[in-house]
């Protein structure tokens, strides 16, 4: 298994092609030689300094490129405009394999769910499980089939092992029964949208099944609402910046100086929470970190991935930093 310490290294890009609408397929030549496990992630730094987290859907057999899926954002100032805007021979910077969302091969069975985007998360893992002769369900839901990254790669692959879940040709899943076909001996892996993943722990949780069996990987995911600026200001450090549709509160507070702390930056670890003291929004709560108790009474959030939204747009927010 890949180890967690950070490494840089230079990658250059070797081919870039449509996934999807809108999704880009980036193959990235890497200096080093890394085993791949599945679940893991690459760390890209984008042209302004900042830094972005990416599944690795594919890796070459000598280690030596991984391919990653990067949907545009709309709202994109950063990442996902950057990752668009590559071309093959471009170099970049990217971290050595991160592994935080490890598959526990030896399952009695097994669900993979993919939301979207989350795809690029569970790719890499449907695949071993195939290869393993594992018993899995694989569950991929979009909103239409044109927006489904790799889908005929993957039906390919998987063929009726894969369930694919389209809105607009109104199968859309229904989370009740996926979850009410789980028994205690099955492991769950999803990565999608917040609603979907909140939605599924919800329902896990109602059957009680044992927690350590969902497992879940959260970046990529959306919020509550669609992404908008807003105004934060520290009184205490007499800091007031603006967040950018396609910025990150944790990334704003670092440009405007603030010392903030921080590891996942997927809202995970809660590292990077800050106390809120005010605001005339409402906070969108992304992260997995608070209790939903924690989320409904908003005296925290998440700085890397929450956010605030306000009926008319823009947004302030009040806070301070531990
Ligand atoms: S850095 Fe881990 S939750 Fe924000």
């Amino acid at each position: 298994m890949t180890d967690n310490k950070i490494t840089w290294q230079r990658g250059r890009i070797t081919s870039v092609a449509a996934a999807a609408d809108a999704i880009a397929e980036i193959v990235i030549a890497t200096e080093r030689a890394d085993r791949v496990a599945p679940g893991a992630h690459v760390d890209v730094r984008i042209d302004d300094g900042d830094i972005r987290s990416y599944s690795v859907v594919s890796a070459g057999a000598d280690g030596r490129s991984v391919t990653l899926g990067v949907r545009l954002s709309p709202t994109s100032r950063g990442g996902s405009r950057f990752m668009h805007s590559l071309r093959p021979g471009d170099e970049i910077e990217l971290t050595a394999p991160i592994q935080n969302f490890p598959l526990r091969v030896g399952a009695a069975r097994y669900v993979l769910l993919a939301g979207g985007i989350g795809i690029t998360a569970m790719a890499a893992m449907a695949a071993v499980l195939r290869r393993v002769g594992a018993d899995y369900r694989f569950v991929y839901v979009g909103r239409r089939r044109s927006d489904m990254a790799f889908l005929s790669e993957l039906v390919a692959t998987h063929g009726d092992r894969l369930e694919v879940r389209a809105d607009d040709e109104g199968h859309g899943l229904d989370v009740a029964s996926l979850v009410g076909d789980v028994d205690t001996h099955t492991e769950m892996y999803m990565c999608g949208p917040i609603r979907l993943m909140d939605a599924v722990r919800r329902a896990w949780l109602d059957r009680e099944l044992p927690l350590p069996n969902l497992r879940y990987e959260t970046f990529g995911n959306s919020g509550w609402f669609e992404a908008e600026d807003f105004v934060v200001t520290i009184p205490r450090l007499d800091v007031t910046t603006s967040v950018g549709a396609g910025d990150s509160l944790l990334g704003a507070l670092e440009r405007a100086g603030v010392d903030m702390m921080f590891d996942c930056r997927k809202g995970e670890c809660g590292l990077c929470q800050v106390d809120v003291l005010e605001t005339d929004g409402t906070i969108d709560h992304r992260d997995v970190f608070f209790s939903e108790t924690q989320k409904a009474q908003s005296e925290k959030l998440c700085s890397c991935v929450s956010r605030v939204v306000h009926p008319r747009g823009g947004g302030r927010l009040v806070l301070d930093v531990p």
